[in-house]
């Protein structure tokens, strides 16, 4: 698993300049940032298909394993287990998909079958999922399916290893397994006896891949506004371990726009398994977003990217607020992924549902590398500590001249653009072109309209005027 040393080279390697020996010896040209030759698709590492794969909630897509990524999700008809695999996560889109198990037409897990996760422990793989009776298919309770197989879309390899037995027989769901320093831990969602709520999150230590050996510490009960909208749930917990600390994002509130993430952070060296030891985020971390059109966001996973490097985050959400009937029947809930960035301090940074459009950067200027790009309130700062990040991410878009010179769209406010104003620079619905001159120091950007004049750094701003050394250049990532 890549760690931020690995991050950090790259982006000191890039803030240095000592780029070209890096890209040459150690480090594959195309992950090295603020190397001009890199494309928008190689610095953002991230497939932005988008939805990636349509009506399949709750989706899982494995680490690569073997040279291939492996996905499954929840299916609109809740009656079946799913798996795609392709060597890369684009790939997935178009794999073929495999039903590897289905349930029984009636009696014990013959009701919904829910969120799948696919893993591989002890060379084996093990499907945890969730299902109900046939005779009623809201007795939820949580099962593991084992297979011997190399290939996990194979439905011969498949047995059922049974039911995950916890302290209370009650509604149980969205089993998620992780290991971290020689323990392998179950996190999952249960309804607990004599707590008034729909389901909380628990965490175990597991001794074998389908039984935990401690009693469910609750880890996390929806008690504030975001996690009680129709529904008060915390589920779909999902793990990544990062910069000396374990992160586990959960989803909260009913399944409609009003589903969103919040965050569990323990340090890595904690006892995982003492409740005091997980601090949680007051505030979601990742919400419906009306500008880029993406309504609630959530039951997502981790996985990472071809470079090795790029986290991605892995998501379901629709593409409209409102819904007709139940929305646990409404079928577009589609799996899209986006990039997981970290800040400074080593949190993750979700930003916002980034919505549909190409690849996204962010700019440093040359004589700031520790800075970014970012808007406010219409204007355009260059600031260090960007904790709000979307507001720092733009997509380069061919300009509609057809010329090779490209607009700069936000993607948080997709209708505004890096306009230049009567020589003012800021965002605006105003699409201002420009051509990207490559170089070895950074990209220059030059005015379409007026060829003399660059898009210049000063003092925490952007400006415009003749080519000036490194306050005109920026690297991208
Ligand atoms: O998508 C089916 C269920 O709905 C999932 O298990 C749960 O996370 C969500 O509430």
């Amino acid at each position: 698993m890549a760690t931020l040393d690995r991050r950090a080279l790259l982006k000191g390697a890039a803030a240095t300049g000592i780029v070209a020996g890096l890209a040459t010896s150690t480090l594959a040209r195309s992950a090295v940032a603020g190397d001009p030759d890199r494309s928008d698709a190689e610095i953002y590492g991230v497939p932005t298909a988008d939805p990636l794969i349509e009506q399949r909630a709750d989706p899982f897509i494995t680490r690569r394993t073997g040279g291939m990524y492996y996905f499954t999700g929840s299916v609109p008809e809740y009656d079946r287990l799913v798996v795609r695999g392709a060597p890369t996560i684009a790939g997935l889109a178009a794999a073929a998909e495999t039903v590897v198990w289905r349930r029984p037409a009636s009696g014990k897990m013959g009701g919904h079958i829910w969120a799948p996760e696919l893993h591989r422990i002890d060379g084996r793989w093990y499907i945890y999922f969730a299902a109900g009776d046939s005779d009623d298919v809201f007795r939820i309770r949580m099962y593991v399916l084992e297979s011997p197989l190399p290939d996990p879309r194979d439905p011969a390899g498949w047995t059922l290893r049974g039911q995950i037995a916890t302290e209370w027989d009650s509604f149980s769901l969205d089993a998620t397994t992780f290991a971290h320093r020689g323990r392998r831990y179950l996190v999952w969602a249960q309804s607990e006896p004599e707590i008034a709520v729909n389901s909380s999150l628990y965490i175990a230590r597991m001794d074998t891949p389908w039984s935990i050996a401690t009693k469910p510490v609750r880890l996390t009960t929806p008690t504030r506004s975001w996690e009680i909208q129709g529904f008060r749930v915390n589920e779909g917990p999902a793990a990544i371990v990062r910069n000396g600390r374990v992160f586990l994002t959960f989803s909260a509130s009913a399944t409609d726009a009003r589903y969103c993430m919040g965050l569990l952070t323990a340090d890595a060296g904690a006892d995982l398994l003492d409740r005091a030891c997980w601090a949680k985020t007051p505030d979601p971390v990742f919400v419906t977003d009306e500008r880029t059109r993406r309504y609630g966001p959530g039951h997502n996973t981790f996985t990472v990217a071809e470079d090795g490097v790029t986290d991605v985050l892995v998501y379901h959400a629709r593409d409209y607020r409102d819904i007709t009937g139940d929305p646990l029947y409404d079928p577009n809930r589609h799996t899209r992924v986006q990039k997981l960035y970290w800040h400074r301090d080593g949190t993750p940074l979700f930003g916002v549902p980034v919505g549909e459009g190409g690849p996204i950067v962010r700019l440093s200027p040359v004589d700031a590398r520790d800075a970014y790009v970012r808007h406010e309130e219409g204007a355009l700062r260059v600031q260090r500590d960007v904790r709000e990040l979307a507001s720092s991410q733009f997509r380069f878009v061919a300009a509609a001249a057809g010329d090779g010179t490209e607009t700069i769209q936000s993607v948080d406010l997709p209708d505004r653009y890096v306009a230049v104003v009567g020589g003012t620079v800021r965002l605006d619905p105003v699409e201002t072109a420009f051509h990207r001159v490559r170089g070895a120091g950074g990209v220059a950007l030059r005015l379409a309209a007026d060829p003399e004049r660059y898009l210049l750094h000063d003092q925490g701003r952007l400006t415009v005027g003749s080519p000036g050394g490194a306050r005109g250049r920026f690297l991208l990532s």
